[in-house]
Formats: C-alpha cells, structure tokens, sequence
C-alpha cells in the first residue's frame, strides 16, 4: 500500500513537471583518481587538408600570417584548448611513412605517394623538425607513431634516437646538422597502427610478437625521455585482440594498448555530416555511446592481466565520420562539424572521465579538415567548430581528481530504441569542483538534480554550448553562429544543484 502510494505521487510529481529527470550524486570527498590529461589528446595525420593547406602553409608564396609555415590563427587557438598531446603522422599514413624523408634541406628531400589518402604526391617538406615544432608552439607533447608495416626495426630505432639522443651518435649528430642542437624527449611513441588492417594485416599473436621485437631496440636514451610505448590496439569490439596482447606482450615494454572507436552509420552509406534526419542522428548517439560498453569490456580483459592497471587503454582514434562534403576529395575526408558532434564529444569525454583509472589517453580524429575537426580552414579563413568548444569547456578536467558519481537519467528514445540522454562527469582542483553535462536528447530539456555529499560549496557559475537545431554549425560566412556562453541557469541550496539542460546542449559548471 506504502509503495502504491509513493509511486502515485512519483507521478503527480512527474506530471507536474516537478520530478527531477536525471538525478546526480556527487562524492566529491571520495575523489581519488586523476584524469590523465592526455585523454584530451589530439591527431595530425598526413591526410587531405590537415596539414597541408590546414596546419601548414610553408614559409613562402602565402600571406597568411605563420611562424615557421605553421598558420599563427591556428597556433593560437590551440594554445587556448589546452592540447595536451598530438599524434603523428597517422594513422595508416604512419605505416607507409619514412621519416628519413622528412628530414634534412627541403629541395632534397624525396617525394612519396599517399597511397592511402587521396594518392596525391607527398613532397614531405613538414616532417619531423616541422612537427616537433609544431607541438613546441603549441605547448603539446608530441605522440609518434612509428612505421611498423612497411619499415624495419633500425629504421625505428633510428628515428628515437634521432629525436632523443642528447649527442655523440651518428642519428643525433645528423638531427644537429639539420639544426636541432637539443634532443626533444619524445616520450610517446605507437609500435604502429591498426595492424590489423592498414598497418600490415597481422593477426593478433603475429602482431604481439613483432611488437616484442620493435619495442626491444627503442632505446630511452636520456632519463628525461623514458618512453612509453603504445600497442597497436583492437578495432571496437574485438576483444580477442587486446587479450592476445595483454597475454603475449611482456607488461614491462607494454605502456598501453590503444583502441579505435569512429561513430558511424555504416561503413558504405555514413550519411551526410549536416542535413541528417533524426534517425540518422540517433543512430550515431547509439555508436557513441558504444564507448562506455567498449571501455568496460577491453578493461575488464586488462584487468585480467593487469589488475593493478600499470598498462593504460589508449583510445587514440575517435569521433563522427561522415561523408565527405560533396565536390570534396573522397580521399580527403573533409567534413562539417554540428551541435551532432558536440554531443559526440560531450560525452565520450564524460565516459572517458569517468574511466580514468584505465582510459589514461585519446586522440580525437583528427584536428583540423579531417573527420570530427576541432578547427576548419578555407584559403585564409578558419573557423572554430562545436566540437573545438565542447574541448574546451571540458579542458578544465585536465589532471584534476575525478569525483565519484552516481547518475539516474531518462532515455531518450527513437521508433523504439533508446539511449541515455544525459552523461555527466566531475572532477575537482585548485579548490573548485567542476561538472560537465550533455543532454543528446534530440528535442526534450532534461531537469537535473545533483546533490552533492562530503563538502561543501557556496557559489556556482557556468558555461553554456547550445543551439537551435542539431543540425546547426559554424560557417565561414558565419563562424560564430555557435560559440560558448555563460550559464547562470544553476542554482545551489543546501548541497543540492538544480538546472534544466537544453535539448542537445552542453554545460560545464563551476564550483566554488
Ligand atoms: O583517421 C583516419 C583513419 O582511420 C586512420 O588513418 C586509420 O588509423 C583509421 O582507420
């Protein structure tokens, strides 16, 4: 009879509109775990306009304004997204790619073909000083994937001791010929790239053997550049992979496995990046919300392993991939950006925070032209897209202790599929407790409550990505139709936090 009547006042409540839709629970004097800020790591790979006429414009024959050939717009801007890491040179390029190429005066240094991209002539005048440059400028630390498909063992060898060896070696006397007196430490470096596929189509236990044999002669040649080497991982759900490399592989060369999770309706008919229909939008909410299930279960095969977690799960392949736009390279992967990939970004970070004992990096795919961009370029014009802010307000999470959370939320359902409609996650530093927030419910808002147990905070603030429609993006003649706004809708009483998050929309709110 109790239980009857509770649930009838549920429902009134409900109707009322007066039921809490998602409820939050905060624990934030049990934060323990740091999220590693590499999780909000991005890729640079030699494909279509990412680095060339993206990032790179060359020293010469351009007005537009650059330091070292590097555009200075985009230099700044990512600077202000707090870019922790960069991949490069890919991807599937990585495993064609000879860096020795890359080197040396630029008039001389051979062509290749980009066999995997668009098979337009590579004449590899950015290569490795111009990428270490790169990440000099804007305060990243550089990942690099190394060729194991297509390259040898020296060949690798040599290229870490080219950038890492402080001096007296015929590879680090060849780098100060080239004008780079000081080693760059490079500490992240990929033993290849999807090898199951582009990178050589090895099977598992192939793959974990040749990975034995790379890892062994890539040498930590200072104390100041201990290396931490990343293992080819698994596409989406294959498991057997990773546990055939947590089994095969001696943990003591193994710092991570990487994992590769692109959100996508099907691989021969991706759907178009704006102008999509409803059911289209759902259907690549369902694919990103795959990551929470992926994580858990590779995990779980690590932890079988590794039950203290020393290796880490590197998700260094992410995001919304699309159809090209039309009239656009079909090799180039060009594509818009909306409030869709906001909220693919949204709450992948949230499902990534909240995993940070094991997720302790990603790369999101890729920075600038290529698939889900943080930044898109046309001649002199760059624009900033949903995504690049979404990072943004979630980079205050960066090296923080994540909080533990506990999260009640409504579906938000489509012809009978459903999928959570809000994700959140919250970490605290420097005295400041911050929650992150994605409503992907194509049109309802979500009322959210979140009570917040063990400490205290009087003053709250917030920030705001939202838009009219889903569909909605940046464009060059309108580049900032969608930007951050502050967000004052939060009110805090006693411990408990009370809001309303718009349809398809993002908060951060900050503590005190
Ligand atoms: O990011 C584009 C491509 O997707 C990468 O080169 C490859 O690793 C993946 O298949």
């Amino acid at each position: 009879m109790k239980k009857l009547q509770l649930t009838l006042v549920t429902l009134l409540l409900s109707l009322a509109g007066l039921q809490a839709q998602t409820r939050i629970t905060l624990s934030p004097d049990l934060a323990q775990t740091q999220i590693n800020k590499h999780i909000y790591g991005h890729f640079a790979e030699h494909l279509g306009r990412c680095i060339y006429d993206g990032i790179y414009v060359g020293e010469k024959n351009t007005a537009i304004p650059n330091t070292n050939g590097v555009r200075n717009d985009i230099v700044k801007a990512l600077k202000e997204l707090k870019v922790p890491n960069l991949r490069w040179p890919g991807g599937c390029f990585a495993d064609a790619y000879q860096w020795k190429d890359g080197i040396g005066p630029k008039d001389q240094r051979p062509s290749m073909i980009n066999v995997w991209w668009g098979g337009v002539t590579e004449d590899n005048s950015f290569g490795t000083h111009e990428f270490l440059d790169l990440c000099e400028q804007i305060g990243a630390e550089p990942y690099l994937a190394g060729n194991v498909g297509s390259g040898t063992v020296q060949d690798l060898a040599d290229w870490v001791n080219y950038v890492n060896h402080p001096g007296g070696s015929p590879m680090s006397e060849l780098r100060k010929k080239n004008g780079r007196e000081k080693p760059w430490n490079v500490k992240m470096w990929g033993v290849g790239n999807e090898a199951w596929g582009c990178g050589g189509n090895m099977t598992a236990e192939y793959y974990a053997n040749v990975y034995r044999q790379y890892a062994t002669f890539m040498t930590s040649w200072t104390n100041d550049a201990k290396l931490f080497r990343i293992a080819s991982g698994a596409s989406d759900a294959d498991y057997a992979w990773t546990e055939t490399l947590m089994k095969n592989i001696p943990h003591g060369m193994l710092s991570g496995v990487a994992l590769h999770h692109y959100s996508v309706i099907e691989w021969n008919h991706k759907g178009p990046a704006t102008g999509f229909n409803e059911s289209q939008y759902f259907k690549i909410m369902d694919e990103a919300w795959k990551m929470e299930e992926l994580i858990v279960r590779h995990s779980t095969i690590m932890d079988k392993y590794d039950p203290q977690k020393k290796v880490a799960l590197i998700v260094d392949e992410w995001g919304g991939w699309y159809d090209v736009e039309p009239g656009t390279n079909p090799g180039f992967l060009y594509q818009q950006n909306t409030m869709r990939d906001a909220m693919i970004a949204g709450m992948t970070l949230n499902i990534f925070n909240n995993h940070a004992d094991r997720v302790r990096g990603a790369n999101l795919a890729q920075i600038v032209n290529v698939l889900q961009a943080v930044i898109l370029t046309e001649g002199e014009k760059m624009l900033l897209t949903p995504t690049y802010y979404v990072m943004k307000m979630y980079n205050v999470h960066q090296d923080a202790l994540r909080v533990p959370i506990h999260l009640e939320t409504q579906n938000y359902t489509f012809e009978g599929r459903s999928v959570p409609a809000v994700s959140a996650s919250a970490s605290k530093k420097d005295g400041s407790l911050n929650i992150s927030l994605t409503n992907i419910d194509y049109a309802k808002p979500q009322e959210v409550t979140i009570s917040l147990r063990g400490e205290n905070y009087s003053r709250v603030t917030g920030q705001i990505l939202a838009s009219g429609s889903v569909l909605d993006h940046n464009t060059f003649d309108n580049p900032e139709k969608i930007k951050i706004k502050d967000f004052s809708g939060a009110r805090l009483t006693n411990g408990v936090l009370k809001l309303t998050v718009p349809a398809h929309s993002v908060i951060v709110l900050n503590l005190k």
